[in-house]
């Protein structure tokens, strides 16, 4: 079948392909945003809630994203109009494809920014900066570092976020295997290595008994509505769902991988690290005078450098750490711009590092506004994760469980009855769709509550 390879290379293994979409999956969200956020948002009803959505939404669209671009084996975009008209569906679902070019461009203009704080924090771990500081003193480092605004311009931020957005665009002008494969082969596996190791280190000298209690008990007086949005929005931005991230790599799967496998390894992959993650930097967090759980976006650069700080060798090991997230966020932000790199070597016959330079130079001025604009980055940060990839991730679930051919589907995943037809159906139809909406809806729920109770 002519179908059965796509013209923008193909995965040379089902490892590769699971190296692969976990190197997209596991980035600066299990890292950097996912203790943030579940700092900010008082920990263990969050988490409960961002596990729920991890479960019950993102594993469902996972496998409907690499089951959609393995039977199109084309860029979203065109995958989308391909199935839509094989199965007589409307043209319009091509939408769901160039949303996800948007969001692609969008989120990596700000991914770069805070790849960018990585980047310096490397240097300034390797030159000793951090040997035996306290959280007052890595509080005010972050702060004279990032802190900056206008019209003083943050000099060194801009360098390093122009550092990381050449990276990434070198790469994926590299294309599918020579450039993706070799990134996440070594990496990943070593990363994960490390954070295992900080755990342990931070249950040593930190407060994990205080760390465990803060992610895992579940209190839910401290839930909120907007923190039920962001868990979901977390679940879909941590798992690279909802843009067609997952869609495009989807589409250089062999036929034989299967699609359940895969979504569930990547997904637990992905938790793993995000909760290891949270271990690692809690600990440190309520053990240290100075620091605190809702720092926000700051809170691995203050934390992970008083680990550091106090442990031999600590300036290395620290520089060798913030090298690997550097990389992850690399493996991340290269599937950010694969859907429009696809789609524009299809559209336009035009050369991978062409586009490469274009598509740069775009994420470069996007991603301007986010360094020298907090309020800015906060915002296209609230559009693609709270609402595009949520959006994105509902048309998608929608799309492979009610539009795309039966016969399609079921090729895809293997089966066409029994318990497990009848599960995906479930998830997909009813329990994924319904979950997004009800989240969506929630905030109006709760305003409408208060309001009827303010007024009685
Ligand atoms: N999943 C990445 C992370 O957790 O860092 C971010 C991301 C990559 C989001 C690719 C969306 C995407 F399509």
């Amino acid at each position: 079948m002519a179908d059965d390879v796509s013209k923008h290379g193909m995965w040379s293994s089902r490892m590769l392909f699971v190296l692969a979409a976990a190197g997209s999956a596991v980035g600066l969200g299990n890292i950097w945003k996912f203790p943030y956020i579940t700092g900010e948002n008082g920990g263990g009803a969050f988490v409960l809630v961002y596990l729920l959505c991890i479960a019950f939404i993102g594993l469902p669209v996972m496998m409907a994203e690499i089951l959609l671009g393995r039977a199109g084996r084309e860029s979203p975009i065109n995958t989308m109009r391909k199935l839509a008209r094989a199965s007589g569906g409307g043209n319009d679902w091509t939408a769901v494809g160039w949303m996800g070019v948007v969001a692609g461009f969008l989120i990596l203009s700000f991914y770069a920014v805070i790849a960018g704080w990585v980047l310096h924090y490397i240097f300034l771990l390797a030159g000793g900066t951090f040997t035996g500081a306290d959280g007052d003193f890595t509080t005010k480092t972050f702060s004279a570092f990032a802190g900056q605004t206008l019209p003083n311009i943050p000099w060194q931020e801009l360098f390093w976020f122009t550092v990381f957005i050449a990276a990434t665009a070198y790469i994926v002008a590299r294309g599918v295997s020579r450039g993706l494969e070799m990134a996440v082969r070594w990496l990943m596996p070593v990363l994960f290595t490390l954070l295992i190791g900080l755990v342990v280190y931070a249950a040593i000298v930190g407060d994990f008994a205080a760390a465990w209690r803060f992610l895992f008990k579940f209190d839910a007086s401290r839930l909120t509505a907007d923190g039920v949005l962001e868990a979901m929005g977390h679940a879909f931005f941590t798992l690279s769902l909802g843009m067609g991230a997952i869609m495009a790599y989807g589409a250089y799967v062999p036929a034989r991988v299967s699609v359940t496998t895969t979504a569930a390894t990547i997904a637990v992959l992905d938790t793993v690290v995000a909760l290891c993650a949270g271990l690692a930097i809690f600990p440190i967090v309520f053990a240290t005078p100075g620091l605190e759980a809702g720092a926000g976006p700051a809170l691995i650069f203050q934390s992970l450098p008083v680990a550091f700080g106090g442990l031999k060798l600590g300036a290395l090991v620290g520089a060798v750490f913030f090298v690997l997230v550097a990389f992850a966020a690399l493996t991340s932000a290269i599937s950010l711009l694969e859907p429009a790199f696809a789609f524009l070597v299809e559209r336009y016959n035009v050369k991978r590092g062409q586009v490469a330079i274009v598509a740069g130079a775009a994420c470069w001025l996007l991603g301007v506004g986010s360094v020298v604009s907090d309020p800015f980055l906060g915002w296209v940060d609230f559009l693609t994760g709270k609402i595009m990839l949520p959006l994105g991730g509902l048309l998608i679930a929608l799309f492979a469980g009610w539009v795309l051919a039966k016969r399609v589907v079921a090729e895809q995943l293997g089966f066409a009855e029994g318990w497990k037809w009848i599960v995906w159906s479930v998830a997909i139809r009813y329990v994924a769709p319904i979950g997004v909406v009800a989240v969506f809806a929630y905030p109006l729920v709760t305003a409408i509550h208060e309001h009827l109770h303010a007024g009685s």
